[in-house]
């Protein structure tokens, strides 16, 4: 039984509660699915900017309808402080809107939130570079914020989304979680900001936090829309619409793709380590790396498995500001202290996702 295992029956059988924030999102929104599923408690918080209330309409649809009424929704922002300390509270039963079904989960449960999981942040590097300003504000001011309230509320952990751009300009690969170089974009600032201050209030306040340093995630509810979509979803939403695809680069830029499962394994196990194993960061990812070009015929072969024949080649473009040019994690570090271990390889989670894509695009979810 891997630790994984251990901590899931551990949850079911006596549930906690957790904030998470940007739950309306990608990362967000398969993180409540999971932890609806083992049957806990979850206050949510988003402000739409980036997510959708269709992707939490779609969760209510995988979850029974018990675990759905222990989920409370807040719309709201991190930047806001009265937001963020509502969101470190599971509201009483009677303020939960009178859920009758909610009763006979409810009791004897502490109503403080446990666990913090924060992913809300405004995401992609070229959105950063456009405007900076904004992606500080979110991304700065809201995580200063959300960590402020999880300190008064007293959680138990706090774990947050950090970014593989961290690394920046380094040029190790593997990149292992001490060896970081020059930001290359204002995003890349952020996140290692959020590392500062998380390291900061475990020194001067105690508070527990864990750091993701997520590698290109991609799943289910990935938005594959607007132009600071990633690659993945905007790739698979060309090849399902016949449109051409695009390479920026000359496409031997490697990544190392790392499938949502994975990304919710690690929350998990993170929000849950012991304290020594806290006030740290980890790098989330597979291990592996691929390169564009492969991504491209990876994605079209998962598409023909669903009978969806994309016969056009990529176009190339130029390379884009703030990209690196190779990525791949050493996870060695989150295997031996967290019990990591990816359940899915970058080529099993294409194919995976691919059904999703495909009723997706197709608007049959
Ligand atoms: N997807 C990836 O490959 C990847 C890689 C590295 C790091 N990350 C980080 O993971 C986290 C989640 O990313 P995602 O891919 O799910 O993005 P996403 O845009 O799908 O989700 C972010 C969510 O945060 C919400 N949000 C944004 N600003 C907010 C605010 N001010 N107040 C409240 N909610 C707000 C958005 O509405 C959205 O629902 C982010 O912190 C991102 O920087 C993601």
């Amino acid at each position: 039984m891997t630790r994984y295992d251990q901590i899931q029956q551990a949850l079911k059988n006596k549930p906690k509660v957790w904030l998470i924030t940007g739950v309306a999102g990608f990362i967000g929104s398969n993180l409540l699915e999971a932890l609806l599923k083992l049957n806990q408690y979850v206050v949510g918080l988003d402000n739409f900017s980036t997510g959708y209330e269709h992707n939490l309409d779609e969760v209510k649809k995988l979850v029974s309808p018990e675990q759905w009424a222990c989920f409370y929704f807040i719309e709201g922002d991190i930047r806001n402080q009265d937001d963020c300390r509502r969101a470190m509270h599971y509201p009483g039963l009677y303020e939960k809107s009178g859920d009758k079904s909610a009763v006979f989960m409810a009791k004897n449960l502490a109503v403080n939130v446990d666990y913090v999981l924060h992913q809300a942040a405004l995401g992609s590097v070229p959105r950063s570079i456009i405007d900076p300003l904004t992606t500080n504000d979110v991304n700065i001011n809201g995580f200063l914020t959300i960590l402020a309230a999880a300190r008064d509320a007293g959680v138990k952990s706090f774990t947050y989304a950090s970014s593989s751009s961290v690394y920046g300009d380094h040029p190790a690969l593997p990149k292992g979680e001490g060896n970081i170089g020059k930001p290359l974009s204002p995003y890349a600032v952020t996140k290692y900001v959020n590392e500062l201050y998380a390291g900061v209030f475990a020194r001067v306040y105690g508070l527990n936090s864990i750091g993701l340093r997520y590698f290109n995630v991609f799943g289910k509810r990935q938005d594959p829309n607007g132009a600071y979509a990633a690659v993945i979803p905007i790739w698979t939403a060309a090849m399902i619409k016949d449109e051409p695809v695009y390479i920026n680069g000359d496409g031997e830029t490697s990544r190392d793709f790392c499938f949502i499962e994975n990304v919710m394994q690690m929350n998990i196990l993170a929000a849950t380590a012991s304290d020594e194993e806290k006030n740290n960061v980890y790098n989330v990812a597979v291990g592996e790396r691929i390169t564009l070009n492969s991504l491209f015929y990876a994605l079209k072969s998962a598409l023909a498995d669903c009978g969806v024949s994309y016969n056009k080649f990529p176009g190339y473009r130029n390379f884009r500001a703030g990209d690196v040019r190779h990525s791949q994690a050493d996870i060695s570090k989150a295997r031996q202290k967290m019990g990591y271990i990816p359940s899915y390889r970058i080529y099993d989670g294409i194919g995976k996702a691919m059904p999703w894509y495909v009723r997706s695009i197709k608007g049959i979810v």
